[in-house]
């Protein structure tokens, strides 16, 4: 047992909170939850008291002034990541932020700069990485079992039935690639392990601006080559082919693989297919406590906010393509 618990507030009302990682919170083992702000006094009081949490502000700036909080939890519209983590650093709170991280690597960088100078821990809350199928699937890329790989293909659609969701409002930092497929993105870069060097998008836009739907490509030194799709408005969909010399292995439940035990499969061509059974796991709860004793222990953090910079630049050379009607970007380095 953890001899003390992190002591969490939560930034707004959110959905992704209120269903996933409040609970997530109360369920990690070195967690505390003690209080959530709202821009709206009332609906901070209702939610608390809906959810049990002992107390609630009426502003975010109330709740980072809160002297007994020592981490917080910031579930807002992707254009407010940066500036409600930065106070929030500033306040001398550590910080798990939702994906993705920011609007660009350019704020992903500043961010981390701030944290490190308040010397307080940063992380994007990619969940899905902590899932054992994700870990399962990196160990076998280690080990060789797929031999070489040189081709990742993956997907993440859904839709999304309310015009007035943040995810199509351009000025909240919506769109399909910030919103599900920066996973594509996450998850190329880490099974391939390496950076991509060019990248190329094409997008169809919606009427209120954003990127509907985004197919992409990115194209790492050595050839090596990540395929995705997202979208906004599109059958649900989450998957994820590692494709190499030897095997392809392949999840249809690539990002929220759930707490159910679930089976992905090897693939070897007319040899037929392994299936490889993982236990469930709720990876929000595991995200929770892998950050939380990091805090606790002063450890560095496997995803630090340099992680999700290298994230974004894939992300921002992705949007420049898809602007210049699938004209190739070079990634900055
Ligand atoms: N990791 C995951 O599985 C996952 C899943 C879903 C979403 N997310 C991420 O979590 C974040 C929030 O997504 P969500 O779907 O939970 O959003 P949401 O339900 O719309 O909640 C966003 C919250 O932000 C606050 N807010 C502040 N300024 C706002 C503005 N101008 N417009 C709208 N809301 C504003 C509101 O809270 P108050 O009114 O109480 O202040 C609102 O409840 C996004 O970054 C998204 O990418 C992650």
């Amino acid at each position: 047992m953890p001899s003390r618990k992190l002591r969490w507030g939560v930034i707004s009302t959110s959905n992704i909170g209120r269903v996933a990682v409040i609970p997530a919170i109360r369920a990690a083992k070195n967690s505390e939850l003690v209080a959530v702000a709202s821009r709206d006094a009332e609906k901070g009081r209702d939610f608390a008291q809906r959810l049990n949490i002992p107390r609630s502000y009426g502003s975010y700036e109330a709740l980072l002034a809160a002297q007994d909080i020592e981490a917080v939890y910031i579930p807002l519209p992707n254009s407010l990541h940066r500036e409600w983590a930065i106070k929030a650093a500033q306040s001398g709170k550590h910080i798990l932020c939702e994906k993705p991280l920011a609007l660009n690597a350019a704020e992903c960088l500043e961010m981390e700069a701030v944290a490190q100078e308040n010397h307080v821990k940063l992380m994007e809350a990619f969940m899905y990485r902590f899932h054992p199928q994700t870990q399962v699937v990196l160990e076998l890329v280690k080990q060789g079992v797929p031999g070489k790989v040189h081709l990742v293909h993956s997907s993440f659609t859904f839709r999304l039935t309310r015009t007035d969701n943040i995810r199509f409002k351009p000025e909240l930092g919506g769109g399909a690639l910030m919103d599900v497929g920066c996973y594509c993105v996450n998850f190329s870069r880490m099974v391939i392990g390496s950076e991509p060097v060019e990248a190329q998008a094409y997008a169809r836009w919606g009427s209120t601006g954003v990127d509907d739907q985004l197919v992409g490509t990115l194209r790492f030194a050595d050839g090596t080559l990540a395929q995705f799709d997202c979208g906004l408005t599109l059958e649900r969909r989450e998957s994820f082919e590692v494709v190499g010399t030897e095997a392809a292995l392949y999840s249809s439940q690539a990002f929220l693989p759930g707490t159910e035990e679930l089976t992905f499969f090897e693939r070897r061509g007319r040899k037929g297919e392994i299936p490889h059974k993982v236990q469930g796991a709720d990876e929000y709860q595991l995200m929770v406590e892998y950050f939380a004793d990091c805090v606790l222990e002063d450890k560095p953090l496997r995803f630090p906010a340099s992680e999700a910079a290298a994230n974004m630049r894939a992300i921002d050379a992705l949007y420049r393509s898809a602007r210049a009607d699938g004209k190739p970007q070079p990634v900055q380095r």
